[in-house]
């Protein structure tokens, strides 16, 4: 009896899942993909290294927004050894403009315990990579299979796309998914890297959230999404989250022509970059009467808050933030790290040492290029 697969949430319909149709699928997706046809820096590499920074780099970012940003840390961090030997400022500051500065976290970590526990050398087993820290199931398939030729999946938001709709999931799980790209994979042993490569470049270029373009598709024929009128289900719409909003005041804080800088605890929300004192507004507090408490708190410094300077706002993948951006005056009391986990007074063309998150981006800029921006602090104002 030949197989078959559940369509997973409609009844089953003999679906492409005997060896030979699976073949088919693979040979058809073999014969469309061209690896050249996108810029893919690490996808000719061979090195593990650089197939990891670029992997964890492409997460939740375009690939060509990406390029720049990895051209950039390879050439400060040409090798697993050298990215060990940084210093977390160094790779943060390496890592600055990409956001989700913890994966920048993780990869200094996971080199650091390479170092150590493996001899300099990435393991080529997906389960020991997922123990590092910041590999997922994707991140180590991707290792796996691109720079060491296994037969693991790398499952994607485009490959998670293309596979929901080739065998009509209507719940994709990752463990359906993962199931169906190691079917696949199966039948055409050897070919992993180009088939999970594969699947990602048809998710980008033709299997695409709205208006596929299912004309061109080499897979046509076997999707049963098309052939059913689902693909515009498959996959299916996350429900819309509505991101939390904070507030929060900043203190651009001025002392004999210096500016003061505060660390972030190591972990946490942009943890370990440097920043202008502040934080979130407490219920009926204004901006300034945040910053001025903020800074007692946080940093140990009295100030007279000044003119807002400019007003951020900033999404991140779980929250919306805006950032009111005061100018302010030194009063009294020792900078010292309470809240923050380091505090620093520095001359406004030292702020490009230190990395920034992306919502202080033209504060800092302003500063560095103007030094002090704005008007001068009102007196008394808060
Ligand atoms: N997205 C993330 N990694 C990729 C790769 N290796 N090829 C195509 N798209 C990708």
């Amino acid at each position: 009896m030949s197989r078959r697969i559940s369509s997973a949430g409609h009844g089953s319909l003999a679906a492409p899942t005997s060896i030979a149709r699976q073949r088919d699928l693979a040979d058809q997706l073999l014969g469309w993909f061209r690896p050249d046809d996108r810029q893919v820096p690490w996808r000719h590499s061979g090195d593990p290294y650089r197939v990891w920074v670029g992997e964890v780099m492409a997460q939740q970012t375009q690939i060509t927004t990406v390029l720049g940003y990895y051209d950039r840390f390879l050439a400060r961090f040409p090798t697993l050894s050298s990215l060990a030997d940084a210093s977390l400022d160094e790779v943060l500051k390496g890592w600055e403009g990409m956001g989700y500065y913890g994966r920048a976290r993780n990869l200094r970590s996971a080199a650091r315990e390479v170092m150590t526990a493996y001899g300099g050398r990435l393991p080529e087993d997906p389960e020991i990579l997922r123990q590092l820290p910041g590999i997922g199931p994707y991140t180590a398939g991707a290792i796996a299979s691109l720079a060491f030729g296994r037969d693991e999946p790398a499952v994607d938001g485009n490959v998670r796309r293309v596979l929901s709709r080739l065998f009509d999931i209507a719940r994709p799980t990752a463990r359906r998914l993962e199931a169906a790209a190691r079917k696949l994979i199966e039948a055409r042993p050897g070919n992993a890297a180009a088939l999970n490569q594969a699947m990602m470049d048809l998710g980008a270029a033709l299997c695409t959230p709205r208006a596929p373009g299912c004309e061109s598709c080499p897979l046509s024929l076997h999707c049963l999404a098309l052939a059913r009128g689902s693909v515009a289900d498959r996959p299916p719409a996350a429900s819309p989250r509505r991101l939390p909003h904070q507030t929060v005041g900043v203190g651009v804080v001025w002392r004999k022509g210096r500016v003061l800088i505060a660390r972030r605890p190591p972990s946490g929300l942009l943890g370990g970059l440097w920043e202008f004192p502040g934080g979130k507004l407490e219920s009926g507090e204004s901006a300034a009467a945040a910053v001025k408490r903020e800074l007692i708190e946080e940093v140990g410094v009295e100030v007279r808050v000044g003119a807002l300077i400019k007003r951020v706002d900033h999404a991140y993948s779980h929250l919306r933030v805006t950032l009111h951006f005061h100018e302010a005056e030194y009063l009294s009391g020792r900078a010292r790290p309470r809240a923050a986990s380091e505090v620093r007074w520095v001359e406004p063309g030292e702020l490009g040492d230190y990395a920034f998150p992306a919502a202080s981006r033209t504060i800092v800029d302003s500063v560095r290029s103007r030094g002090r921006i704005g008007r001068a602090p009102v007196p008394g104002g808060s």
